[in-house]
């Protein structure tokens, strides 16, 4: 099986939680796109659900599906969120962010009863680290913010190594108008701690660490889909 397969499987696997007369948010990336694809799918065979999206990018996908999209503003509630991860561990802690949504989607997110997250397996780590941690700062001072964030990450033994997240011609601008840096860990035994020292950062908007917020994940790989709950 291709990784696109892998994508796949755990996307159809989440479809389960889906019902009629649901306000589900849509999450961003190459695994929540199959599940935004199969939204559609069911939409076209007269499902009946109200989405909100997590970026531009799967607005724009929702909007080609016919899928009827709403803001936060205008659906505060969301029943159910599915989204893909770039780690997950054992306790359901994510990194998010490799494509630049981290903002919305943890805002999404946290207006949701429920966050289903869909990985293939390779997302799957005993500790979190691996994958650099996305922080997305405003633009105005960017600079000492990211050197604020250093300082933190050197308080707490971390040894980072922060790089700002290009784009094709420039720095990558998120859909709020912000920068991203990407810090390199390698590993990162307490994640808790690192992100209440980020939320407490001036000029920090938000960072890819997502705890206590996915209550359960598909998880897909050569074996099968495996239910993981938190
Ligand atoms: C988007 O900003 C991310 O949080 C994605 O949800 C995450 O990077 C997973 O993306 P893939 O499914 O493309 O690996």
């Amino acid at each position: 099986m291709s990784q696109d397969d892998l994508k796949k499987a755990a996307a159809e696997a989440a479809l389960v939680h889906v019902r009629d007369g649901m306000r589900l948010g849509l999450g961003t990336g190459s695994t929540a796109r199959p599940f935004v694809d199969a939204v559609g799918r069911l939409v076209a065979e007269g499902l009946n659900v109200v989405c909100v999206p997590t970026s531009e990018a799967t607005a724009e996908q929702a909007r080609g599906l016919n899928i009827p999209l709403s803001t936060l503003d205008e659906t505060p509630h969301l029943d159910v969120t599915v989204d893909g991860a770039d780690e997950l561990d054992s306790q359901l802690r994510l990194i998010k962010g490799g494509g630049g949504a981290l903002l919305r989607e943890k805002i999404v997110a946290s207006a949701s009863a429920e966050m289903v997250v869909i990985a293939d397996s390779s997302k799957r780590v005993d500790m979190l680290g691996a994958f650099a941690l996305p922080i997305e700062v405003v633009q105005f001072g960017a600079q000492v913010t990211a050197g604020k964030v250093v300082g933190i990450l050197n308080e707490l033994s971390l040894r980072p190594d922060v790089r700002q997240r290009q784009g094709a011609s420039g720095p990558f601008i998120t859909d709020g108008g912000n920068f991203i840096y990407d810090c390199h860990l390698e590993q990162l035994p307490n994640p808790e701690e690192l992100a209440l020292a980020l939320q407490a950062q001036t000029g920090v908007v938000e960072h890819g660490l997502f705890i206590g917020l996915a209550a359960r994940a598909y998880v897909a790989s050569a074996e099968g889909v495996e239910e993981l709950v938190a």
